[in-house]
């Protein structure tokens, strides 16, 4: 660990607890109060004119801006070292007017890694619109080869979340620069505090909040963060007219999540090291799925950009048939089974099918619980496909 690792975690952790919080205007209170409202009035006309000649610096309808969401996109701003944030209603929605902002019809998008299955779907539906997309592996050479002259923006996930796949960003960044393309990634698996991905020349770095940052399965968000220039612009299009708005009731409980996410991070860390422990020495996994385990230059792209592993993984096993990973699966007491990740709750998936079509994989969320309880009902799972 460096000295500015050291500066970064001490800052990320004030970040998340006191920044930006002003207590003294809101009667001293320690949690911020929710702006459950949906306009803001003003004593005058004058001054009512003078604040709409810069509506999207002010509060005036809560489709733009609120406080308590305003106070969220602050603390993600510099958690990313980004110069503004902007939050929405979902992750697919921060997506898709992320997308539907910057892309023109014509244009071309690089998919870099797996990407999660609706932003896929996305971009088959902006088909309509002309805009096209293919897709690529992640080392600089293979996405210098898939661009094409009318290719606008490389969108990345790393580490993605079915397979946990890396890229190499600070090549990737730097070949979209020489090019003029823009590069967003999505950050959600490592969250700011594991990947700053603007550090790395990225242009964007968006989030879905339903899942680390909210931390308790309570709720749906999600939030672009990148230079002023162009959230501003994502916020004046996108946001402000696909309308996909966070509520200051969800903002307030992503800014609760805030608060212990260092925490929840360095538990789930440990957690999915002592799961990874278990799972390697289990005779029928044949693979396992996680940045901690990178070989070759993937190994190189996890030092350079990761400061630390997060909690969500996959496995194989030995014939890998349905039958045999529902049984495995409907073992477990401790995971549920059940979409998402990040929560403080472990999960597990597969997106096997009856007729053994679909990924061989089975992909577990580690949650908070304890370790002892967590690789007990590992145990017992793989004592039941015997
Ligand atoms: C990697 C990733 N990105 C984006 C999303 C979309 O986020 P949301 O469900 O908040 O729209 C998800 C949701 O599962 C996800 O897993």
């Amino acid at each position: 660990m460096t000295a500015t690792d050291d500066n970064d975690r001490a800052r990320d952790s004030e970040i998340c607890t006191h920044a930006f919080e002003e207590h003294e205007r809101h009667q001293g209170a320690m949690a911020p109060p929710i702006y459950q409202t949906s306009l803001f009035t003003f004593p005058t006309l004058e001054r009512f004119t003078e604040v709409m000649r810069d509506e999207r610096s002010h509060f005036v309808y809560s489709r733009g801006l609120n406080p308590t969401v305003k106070l969220l996109e602050d603390k993600l701003a510099a958690l990313e070292r980004g110069e503004m944030a902007k939050a929405f209603g979902s992750g697919m929605g921060a997506i898709s007017a992320m997308m539907m902002t910057l892309l023109n019809h014509g244009d071309h998008v690089l998919l870099v890694n797996q990407a999660y299955g609706p932003t896929r779907q996305l971009l088959e539906q902006l088909a309509r619109f002309g805009i096209t997309f293919s897709e690529t592996g992640a080392d600089c050479a293979s996405v210098e080869g898939a661009l094409r002259p009318e290719t606008r923006l490389i969108y990345i996930e790393s580490p993605s979340s079915m397979l946990m796949q890396l890229a190499d960003l600070d090549g990737i960044a730097a070949l979209a620069k020489r090019r003029g393309i823009l590069t967003a990634i999505d950050n959600t698996w490592a969250t700011p505090l594991f990947q700053k991905p603007l550090t790395h020349g990225i242009d964007l770095s968006l989030h879905t909040l339903s899942k680390y940052i909210g931390g308790h399965s309570d709720l749906v968000g999600g939030a672009v963060i990148g230079s002023r220039e162009l959230v501003a612009k994502i916020f004046e299009h996108g946001h402000q007219l696909l309308g996909s708005v966070l509520s200051p009731h969800n903002a307030f409980l992503a800014l609760r999540g805030l608060r212990t996410l260092p925490v929840r991070m360095r538990q789930h860390q440990a957690n999915v090291f002592a799961v990874i422990q278990h799972l390697a020495t289990q005779p029928t996994v044949t693979a396992i799925h996680h940045p901690c385990l990178a070989t070759g230059e993937a190994a190189v792209w996890a030092e350079r950009q990761l400061k630390g592993h997060a909690g969500l993984l996959s496995f194989e096993i030995q014939e890998p048939t349905y039958e045999r990973i529902a049984c495995f699966i409907n073992a477990l007491r401790i995971f549920c089974i059940g979409v998402s990740w990040g929560g403080y709750e472990s999960l597990a998936i597969s997106q096997r099918q009856l007729d053994g079509s679909g990924p061989a994989l089975i992909r577990l969320a580690i949650g908070l619980e304890d370790q002892e309880l967590l690789i007990g009902d590992l145990e017992n799972a793989f004592r039941a496909l015997k």
